[in-house]
């Protein structure tokens, strides 16, 4: 069984391709299980469950290892763990906090592996955003990634003597460990307070339908509000039909960003 978060949609287009690939279910972690803070029972019949989640700041996005740790697996005694990060670039020492997650939760964890896809963090200036090519050369390759991971899962799915195939990046410890904790508090990576729209919104509620946190307000056909219930994704942000939003005083950003055509 695949569990998979997706901001803006990358995530879920490469979850949907490895479980057709392996003949899987796939779940997307949404508002209900998100969002609820009691803890969240599944009976699992599979002995093998996959992780899909994108990277966010070198680590988990904080509402996966939230949803982690409320979770309660019931699965076959020696069901195996992997987890496959979208990244717009590298992971950092991501796979060491989603073991960590994994161990204090009990479930045994597997391999780690990363699939390079367009970069969504858009909010600040001097990031690496791709640009178009190299958006869509990260789109035409991902599926051979992801064959690889599904070869390497069926013909070895406890993983028994196998690498990691993960872009760990540079500097790896200072990323995880040192900014992003910073960037996950306190609204440093992204603030919902900082969110505006333009008079070009058209009040159509798309934002607000498309948040996976039901952070944002609709009413009576005015403009969005947003509250401080944010999983950091931007899927509203890059699902406004009009462009409308903007983020912080200056309204230049963010940058519109070439996404799969799932969104
Ligand atoms: C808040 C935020 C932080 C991100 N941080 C990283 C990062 O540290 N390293 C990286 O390679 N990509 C980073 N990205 C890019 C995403 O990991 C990448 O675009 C991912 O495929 C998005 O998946 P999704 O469309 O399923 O949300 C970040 C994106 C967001 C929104
Ligand atoms: S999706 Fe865009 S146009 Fe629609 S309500 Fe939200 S901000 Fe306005
Ligand atoms: S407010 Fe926007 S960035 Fe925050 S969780 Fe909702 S869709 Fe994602």
């Amino acid at each position: 069984m695949i569990l998979y978060f997706s901001g803006t949609g990358n995530t879920r287009l490469c979850a949907e391709y490895l479980a057709k690939v392996l003949g899987q279910q796939a779940i997307e972690l949404t508002q209900s299980r998100l969002v609820i803070p009691n803890v969240v029972k599944d009976k699992v019949n599979d002995n093998m469950i996959i992780w899909m989640f994108p990277i966010y700041s070198w680590g988990l996005p904080p509402v996966v290892i939230k949803y982690i740790k409320k979770s309660r697996l019931l699965t076959p005694p020696d069901t195996i763990h992997h987890m496959v990060a979208t990244c717009g670039d590298d992971a950092g020492n991501a796979d060491h906090m989603w073991r960590k997650a994994m161990r204090q939760m009990g479930y045994m964890a597997g391999r780690a592996f990363t699939v390079l896809m367009p970069n969504t963090y858009v909010l600040m200036k001097g990031f690496d955003i791709d640009t178009p090519e190299v958006a869509n050369l990260k789109i035409s390759n991902a599926p051979q990634k992801l064959d690889y991971i599904a070869d390497e899962l069926t013909n070895n799915p406890r993983g028994h003597q196998a690498q990691d195939d993960y872009t760990r990046g540079r500097w790896a410890w200072l990323k995880t460990t040192i900014i992003y904790p910073w960037f996950t508090s306190r609204g440093h990576g992204v603030n919902p307070k900082k969110f505006h729209v333009k008079s070009t919104c058209i009040a159509c509620g798309k934002c607000s339908c498309e948040c996976p946190m039901g952070n944002i307000y609709v009413r009576d056909k005015q403009h969005p509000i947003w509250t401080s219930n944010c999983a950091m994704c931007l899927r509203c942000l890059h699902s406004c039909p009009v462009g409308a939003i903007t983020y912080g005083s200056d309204h230049s950003l963010p940058q519109k960003q070439q996404l799969p055509p799932s969104l």
